[in-house]
C-alpha cells in the first residue's frame, strides 16, 4: 500500500528542490518529475545490483508519463567510483544526443547518485537530475545537498563538484532488498545527526534501536524525515561548506583515511564514518572537550548497530599521511569536527602531531592485519 508522502523543501532560492519520503512510492516518479523537469528523455544512471531490483517500476512509470527511457548500467562498488566508470555515462549521453533540458536520473546508492549529479553538473555544462537514493545511507544524508564528485587513488571525493538535484524520492521499499550489512552501515550517518545536531535524535535511537532494525516503517520514516530536515537545514545556511557544513563531516577526517588506506573495497563507507566518530569522541575526551560519559553512549550505541568503533591497524603515519588529503585541510593544517556533548560538535585545528599519533594509536585494532571484524 503506498504511504501519505512526507515532503521536506531543501530552500536555496533557484536551486530548491523537494524530498519525497514514503513506502510503495516508486511509481510515481513519473508524474512527480513531469513537474519539475522540461525534457522528454531520462538517462537513468543504474548499477548491475541495483538495476535488476529496482529499474522496471521507475521505467514503467516515466514511460507512462511520457519519458523517453534509456538505463546506462554501470559496475558496482566504490572501486568504480572513478573517471573511466563517468566515461561510460558521458559515452551514452553525447552518442544518444541527450539535450540540455533532458535530465539524469540516479537510482541507486551514494556511489551512483555522486557519480550521476557529477556527470549531470559536467554534460553540456550542467544538466537537471533526479536522485532515487537506494540505501539508508544515500536517503539520510548522499542524496540530499548536491554534494557530487569521484575518488582519486589518493583520496576520497576530491574530484567533483556543488551541483544540486531537481527532485529527490526516498522510497523505503528499496531498503528491502539491501543487505543487511549496508543497512547498519547507514545507521552511522543516522547517529552522526544525533551526535552533531540533535541529541534528542540520539535518544531515540538509544530507545528505540530495536524497533528500528526490526524494520517499523513508521518509525523509518520518522528517522528519515528527521534525518533530511536536518541535512536541509545546514545545506540551506551553508551550501559550499564555508561553515557549519563541515560539521557534517563528523568522523569523516578519519573515516575516509581508513577507506583510502584499505583501498575503498574493505570498509564500507558507514563502517568507516563509525570508527572515525568514535575516534573523534576519544580525541575530544582527550583534549578535555567532550565528558566521557557522553564519548562513552556514543561508542555504545554505534556498537549496538554493530558497527566497527575501532581503527583498522596501519603504522600512524600512514594515517597521518592519508588525513592530510582531505579536502578539509585549510592551511596544511587538519580540520577535525569533534563532538562537545550528544548533539553539539564544533570545528578544531589546532591539535598537534603528538595528540593524534596518541589518539590513532590508542584507538586501533590490535592485529597486524586491518579487517573489519565480523564483516568479512
Ligand atoms: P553504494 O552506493 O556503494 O551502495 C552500497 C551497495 O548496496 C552497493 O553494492 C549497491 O549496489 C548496493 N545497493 C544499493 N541499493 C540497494 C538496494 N536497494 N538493494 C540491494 N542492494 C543495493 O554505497 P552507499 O553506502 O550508498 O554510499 C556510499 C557513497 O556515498 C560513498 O562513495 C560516499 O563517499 C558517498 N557519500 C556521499 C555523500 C554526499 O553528500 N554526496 C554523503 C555520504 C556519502
Ligand atoms: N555528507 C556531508 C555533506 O553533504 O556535506
Amino acid at each position: 500500500m503506498p504511504s501519505a508522502i512526507q515532503t521536506l523543501t531543501v530552500d536555496l532560492g533557484p536551486r530548491s528542490y523537494e524530498i519525497l519520503i514514503g513506502a510503495s512510492i516508486l511509481d510515481q516518479i513519473g508524474q512527480r518529475m513531469k513537474s519539475c523537469v522540461r525534457g522528454q528523455r531520462v538517462a537513468v544512471v543504474s548499477n548491475t545490483t541495483v538495476a535488476p531490483l529496482h529499474l522496471h517500476p521507475v521505467q514503467t512509470s516515466l514511460e507512462e508519463a511520457g519519458f523517453f527511457v534509456t538505463p546506462i548500467i554501470l559496475p558496482d562498488g566504490e572501486i568504480h567510483k572513478n573517471w573511466n566508470t563517468l566515461q561510460q555515462i558521458f559515452d551514452h549521453l553525447i552518442a544518444n544526443r541527450f539535450e540540455r533540458a533532458d535530465p539524469l536520473l540516479a537510482l541507486g546508492g551514494g556511489v551512483i547518485g555522486d557519480m550521476t549529479g557529477f556527470a549531470a553538473a559536467c554534460h553540456l555544462r550542467g544538466v537537471p537530475f533526479v536522485q532515487i537514493p537506494t540505501t539508508l545511507l544515500a536517503q539520510v544524508d548522499a542524496s540530499v545537498g548536491g554534494k557530487t564528485g569521484i575518488n582519486h587513488p589518493l583520496g576520497k571525493n576530491l574530484i567533483g563538484a556543488f551541483y544540486q538535484p531537481s527532485l529527490v524520492m526516498i522510497d523505503i521499499d528499496t531498503l528491502t532488498t539491501l543487505p543487511l550489512r549496508e543497512r547498519l552501515a547507514g545507521f552511522a550517518e543516522v547517529i552522526k545527526y544525533g551526535i552533531l545536531w540533535d541529541r534528542e535524535l540520539f535518544m531515540l535511537l538509544e530507545e528505540r534501536l530495536g524497533e528500528i532494525l526490526a524494520g517499523n516503517a513508521e518509525l523509518l520514516i520518522q528517522l528519515l524525515h528527521r534525518c533530511c530536515a536536518i541535512k536541509a537545514a545546514i545545506v540551506t545556511m551553508d551550501e559550499r561548506e564555508e561553515g557549519k557544513r563541515a560539521l557534517l563531516n563528523l568522523g569523516h577526517t578519519f573515516g575516509h583515511a581508513i577507506e583510502s588506506l584499505t583501498g575503498y573495497d574493505r570498509w564500507l563507507h558507514g563502517e568507516a564514518v563509525a570508527a572515525g566518530m568514535v575516534t573523534a569522541a576519544h580525541l575530544a575526551t582527550r583534549i578535555g572537550l567532550c565528558p566521557p560519559e557522553e564519548a562513552a553512549r556514543m561508542h555504545a550505541l554505534i556498537q549496538r548497530c554493530g558497527l566497527p568503533t575501532q581503527l583498522p591497524n596501519f603504522p600512524v603515519d600512514h594515517y597521518l599521511e592519508a588525513m592530510t588529503h582531505d579536502k578539509k585541510v585549510s592551511g596544511g593544517r587538519i580540520r577535525f569536527i569533534l563532538p562537545e556533548r550528544i548533539g553539539h560538535t564544533i570545528v578544531r585545528s589546532d591539535l598537534s602531531t603528538q595528540l593524534l599519533r596518541a589518539t590513532l594509536e590508542a584507538n586501533m585494532e590490535p592485529s597486524a592485519q586491518p579487517t573489519t571484524k565480523g564483516y568479512s
